[in-house]
């Protein structure tokens, strides 16, 4: 019995400038998903390459004073390069100056040409030569391009055409038909309405330059580059020559493509399809734009960031968790280094760091370094276990619509959780008392297996990440809990696993301290710290401001829609008073209910939520842990606090 196979295609890319962080996006997206399909047991093809042909291209070339071909080779190594250090998994890179390619171009124009739907015509309008597109008069915006907005070059030029107005209806009908064809919904509304404003034939080919592959019934003509660069899709499966690749493969189960490109894949390309009767891709999803705070990624702008260089600072599995957290679904999203550097901290240091940090340090205290076999299960464990049994599936959903983002969310949903579990069950408290042994042990086994379910589902997101946590947690040689189907069987991990504490997997990143900017004179330095350090200091007045009290808790319930927030209703003396308190990642509702708390009785209320906070409570913060504020006597509720 075959495998099932999934055949997924990144653009090809333009070896004019070198690429930026923007464009890793699209890569690091195709390459998570064929990672995940891999491990799901399909048969993948993973094909990305780049596009070579076109006035654009030639035009560069003659600025840097070079040929062509020397000029995109130098190019295309370094993207070749970036791609192994992104770890990206492609099966093949398809050159559209490979021979193989320009054969079944050829080919495929001349049986569109043999069966009438090319014919030769004179075209005269407007190109956009960095977009590589013809428009109409009509379709232009204030006289430039509509979709980059730069200026636009009057054509006259004998050329070929192809009846693309042919397969209008069909197309339409198919689009209609098939609602997964196009995805997100947005983009698939926007192409319907496009082909409902009629479709002009296209033009296929060009006269004035020479960077392209000749047009095979008249050698004075080159094909137009996307016609060109589209079929890469089947040239690179040897479509025409040797079919045994493209048998199995095709058609493609998903070309991800950014949204400036949607047109080209979901208009030309099945329009050439139909014309040369090959069976269409199943799914075209166009991802949104990475963008900078202020605007678009452009080298002309000189704001194009290196992903070499954020890969050599933050490493590959950061840049990667960045790239697929931060863009939301079908939708842009926004790039700095700032917002890269919190993720670090916060969801990889934090989170997930401190999560094996914490675990592997138990471990070593409390059971001499080996994972020890579980006890009698209790209520707080199975809402972990459960959870960690649903998250695959949750994961699965996700990826499945192409939801990187929110598949990543579910992932950090188990982390969270698993971290507020030992909160929850303080291993530290369980260690002191012997008789509690056996519920250490469970305890401390379920936060190894939690630990292996997150590291396995982040598999296909961050490759490099697994063996780190492996290593760690002596698990390297069990390959069959590798797999993401074990994930759906929580207990893989065999008690008795001698572990191996390691250095913290995402360390955290220092920025640099306030005031302490580089440059400036040690002078102001030291005005600057004396004026800190009077700004510590408050006055005995300043600090009888403050109006603390006991207060009771008498009710308490999760607000709903976050995770983070608490209702409390308190009792400060005789009075009732609703305050809201960010500790709902440390506290049960139900833990606090009798507590008699600490909270700020005069501060200004403050809406929170839609809830009046009328009061604070106070609490510890520690770097993993809260604790509210309580007294050690017990003091009737209204008591000042001084
Ligand atoms: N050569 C064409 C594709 C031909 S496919 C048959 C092309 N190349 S490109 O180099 O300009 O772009 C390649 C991909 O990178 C496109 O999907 C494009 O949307 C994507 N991106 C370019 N800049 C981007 C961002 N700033 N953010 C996300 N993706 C971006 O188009």
């Amino acid at each position: 019995m075959g495998n099932k196979t999934y055949y997924i295609t990144t653009p090809i890319y333009y070896p004019s400038d070198n690429l930026h962080i923007g464009h890793a996006y699209t890569t690091v997206a195709a390459d998570t998903m064929a990672r995940f399909k891999r491990m799901k047991g399909y048969d993948v093809w993973f094909l990305t390459g780049s596009d070579e042909h076109g006035q654009k291209i030639e035009r560069k070339a003659k600025e840097a004073g070079k040929e062509p071909l020397e000029y995109v080779d130098k190019i295309v190594a370094n993207f070749k390069h970036l791609w192994k250090a992104l770890h990206i998994s492609n099966d093949d890179f398809i050159r559209t100056t490979e021979e193989r390619h320009k054969k079944v171009v050829q080919a495929i124009f001349k049986k569109i040409y043999d069966q009438g739907d090319i014919y030769k015509s004179e075209y005269e309008g407007w190109y956009c030569t960095p977009c590589e597109t013809f428009w109409l008069e009509r379709q232009l915006k204030e006289g430039n391009c509509p979709d980059c907005g730069r200026p636009v070059e009057l054509l006259k030029e004998e050329s070929y055409f192809f009846r693309m107005s042919k397969y209008a209806d069909r197309l339409l009908q198919h689009i209609e038909e098939n609602p997964d064809f196009i995805q997100p919904e947005t983009r698939r509304n926007e192409m319907i309405s496009f082909i409902k404003q009629g479709l002009e034939d296209l033009c296929v080919s060009r006269t004035t330059f020479k960077w392209g592959i000749p047009v095979p019934i008249d050698q004075k003509h080159v094909i137009y580059v996307w016609f060109d660069a589209l079929t890469n899709y089947i040239s690179a499966l040897g479509y025409g020559e040797d079919n045994s690749k493209f048998d199995k493969y095709w058609p493609a189960d998903l070309h991800l493509v950014g949204k400036d490109i949607v047109r080209f894949h979901t208009i030309i390309w099945p329009a050439i399809l139909m014309a040369a009767g090959i069976e269409l891709p199943k799914k075209v999803f166009g991802h949104g734009w990475l963008l900078l705070e202020g605007g678009k990624m452009s080298k002309s702008k000189g704001n194009v960031v290196d992903p070499l260089v954020l890969i050599e600072k933050y490493g590959v599995d950061a840049v990667r968790y960045f790239l697929l957290r931060e863009m939301p679904y079908g939708e842009d999203g926004y790039y700095s280094e700032d917002a890269l550097i919190e993720r670090i901290n916060t969801d990889l240091a934090n989170d997930f760091g401190n999560l094996v940090s914490r675990t592997t340090a138990m471990i070593e205290k409390f059971a001499e370094g080996v994972i020890p076999s579980p006890g009698q299960e209790e209520p707080v464990d199975r809402e972990l276990i459960e959870l960690a049994e649903q998250t695959p599936r949750e994961v699965e959903r996700q990826l499945e619509r192409f939801d990187l983002s929110n598949a990543l969310g579910a992932i950090w949903k188990l982390v969270n959780r698993t971290n507020k579990y030992i909160d929850e069950t303080a291993p530290w408290a369980l260690a002191r008392d012997p008789a509690k042994r056996s519920r250490l042990n469970t305890v401390l086994y379920n936060l190894a297996e939690a630990l292996r379910v997150v590291t396995v589902l982040c598999t296909p997101f961050m490759p490099t990440l697994p063996d780190k946590v492996w290593q760690q947690l002596g698990l390297q040689e069990f390959k069959d809990i590798h797999t993401w189907d074990s994930t759906m069987r929580w207990g893989g991990v065999p008690g008795g696993t001698k572990i191996q504490r390691g250095p913290a997997i995402f360390p955290r990143i220092e920025t640099k301290e306030k005031g302490g900017e580089a440059g400036e004179a040690p002078s102001g330095k030291e005005e600057k710290r004396q004026q800190e350090k009077q700004k510590e200091f408050i006055s005995i007045e300043e600090f009888s401001r403050l109006d603390l009290r006991i207060a009771e808790v008498l009710e308490a319930e999760n607000v709903p829609k976050t995770d983070k927030l608490l209702k409390l209703k308190v009792k400060v003396g005789e009075e009732e008073r609703t305050v809201v308190a960010g500790i709902a990642q440390y506290y049960r509702p139900e833990e606090l209910i009798g507590k008699k708390v600490v909270v700020v009785a005069n501060l200004q209320p403050a809406k929170i939520r839609g809830i009046t906070s009328e009061g604070m409570i106070l609490a510890a913060v520690g770097d993993e842990q809260l604790g509210v504020l309580t007294v050690e006597k017990d003091l009737p509720s209204g008591a000042k606090v001084r």
